[in-house]
């Protein structure tokens, strides 16, 4: 695959690369690099020029709830624990019956696409069929990411309450059945939170993770409220990501937890030390009065952090609507206290691409164009605003940030995935 585009990426938090009429070369899937001049054994081949264009990496969404996005911009004036009761539970319940979960998985991930999401990280339901119905659909439209069964056997409504030995059974058939059969979906363990969770639960979790070698994702630290029930169900664990720890459910470099907003100085540490991709949901906390996390600080500190949905306590689908209220959270941090500087766009972009496309839990990384990447591309044209841009000779970044501020799918032109131009699913 060769583009030819005004090709931008960050290869690091707050560094972005912009290459003007350059070439995009891969080779299969993966990135062999951007360059000035075409290689010599390129000369002769097919390019996809798309004149000056931006291509950029795809998006890689951290955390995402594929069920919920019926769901999204519903019940939104409740906090966290009343809306997952009175909104969240009965929808997930309905994909008990796979004909549902059928049509409610194909509209997901045409949204995905549309949104230029190729990779993902994404909590299906505690149903076994249809998360495998997922992972299938997700396998064979061309995404890569992981894809996990919800666990959860207590405080949870009783048509979505596991038995806990047959909750334990699934998620080692989904595991094993992933890996016999399919190449770039992976099964991830996904205790949803530990409210939901009792301790026999996590410890046969932890062993599966130990015994497959799985990453993990769950929530921590989201709503003061959340935070207070764990602290009644664990009172003797030192903090609520110490819960996951003791469980065996934080393993080093495998682990995406959601939210942690309300850290305590010992998780911060635990989550350095274990290498956790935070995914950080702006536009969830807002929406579930949840609160907003101290980005910078936690940057700062040396954790990792990526800008995911969470539909549909995110209400967008589009990650460059998330990338922008991160920008906007972070103003209002640094507002509030002004050491907690606020993010940049490029820095947002960061980590919406290379951040989350990096996890260890994916079997190659994406969202940078390094060499060694895989291949997943936006081509980033918008026809309606193409005269203005360039009668104000907008600048490629200018573009850029118009289009993470404003932008929608009719400015995506082209997705690639893999090295391929990547057709609608469904
Ligand atoms: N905590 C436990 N389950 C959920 C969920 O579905 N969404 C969010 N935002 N937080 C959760
Ligand atoms: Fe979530």
């Amino acid at each position: 695959m060769i583009l030819k585009g005004t090709v931008i990426w960050t290869p690091e938090l707050g560094r972005v690369e912009v290459r003007e009429g350059a070439y995009l070369v891969a080779d299969g899937e993966t990135v062999r690099g951007v360059f000035d001049e075409l290689p010599a054994d390129c000369v002769g081949q097919p390019v996809a020029d798309y004149g000056d264009a931006l291509v950029i990496p795809a998006f890689t969404d951290a955390h995402v709830h594929a069920p919920q996005f019926l769901n999204a911009g519903i019940g939104m004036d409740e906090e966290l624990l009343p809306w997952l009761n009175h909104h969240t539970f009965p929808l997930e319940a309905r994909f008990a019956d796979p004909a549902f979960a059928d049509r409610a998985y194909r509209a997901f991930l045409n949204a995905l696409w549309e949104a230029g999401t190729l990779r993902f990280c994404a909590f299906a339901t505690v149903h076994a069929e249809a998360t495998w119905h997922l992972m299938r659909l997700a396998e064979d439209a061309g995404f890569s990411g992981l894809v996990g069964k919800v666990n959860m056997d207590r405080n949870a409504p009783d048509e979505l309450r596991e038995d806990t030995v047959a909750s334990l059974a699934q998620t080692e058939m989904l595991a094993q059945r992933s890996r016999e059969e399919l190449r770039r979906i992976g099964f991830i363990a996904t205790p949803r939170f530990v409210p939901a969770c009792t301790p026999e639960l996590m410890e046969g979790l932890g062993r599966l993770v130990e015994t497959y070698q799985l990453p993990v994702q769950s929530h921590v630290d989201e709503n003061r409220s959340e935070v207070a029930l764990v602290r009644e169900l664990h009172p003797d664990a030192p903090s609520y990501a110490h819960v996951y720890d003791a469980f065996g459910l934080m393993p080093a470099r495998r682990t995406v937890l959601a939210h942690a907003i309300w850290l305590t100085g010992p998780e911060v540490d635990l989550l350095r030390e274990k290498h956790v991709l935070v995914a950080h949901s702006p536009q969830s906390n807002a929406n579930l009065t949840s609160g907003i996390m101290p980005l910078r600080r936690w940057l700062d500190a040396g954790i990792a952090c990526a800008v995911a949905s969470d539909v549909a306590g995110g209400s967008d689908v589009a990650l460059s609507r998330h990338v922008a209220c991160a920008v906007r959270t972070s103003k209002l941090r640094q507002v509030a206290c002004a050491e907690e500087r606020a993010a940049s766009v490029p820095e947002a972009l960061y980590l919406a691409t290379k951040a989350p496309g990096g996890f260890a839990g994916f079997s190659q990384p994406s969202g940078s164009f390094e060499p060694g990447y895989r291949c997943d591309a936006l081509v980033i044209g918008d026809e309606r605003t193409a005269e203005l841009d360039a009668l104000l000779a907008r600048t490629p970044l200018e573009r850029l940030e118009h289009f993470i501020y404003t932008g929608d799918d009719r400015a995506i032109r082209a997705r690639y995935a893999g090295g391929t131009l990547m057709p609608r699913p469904f």
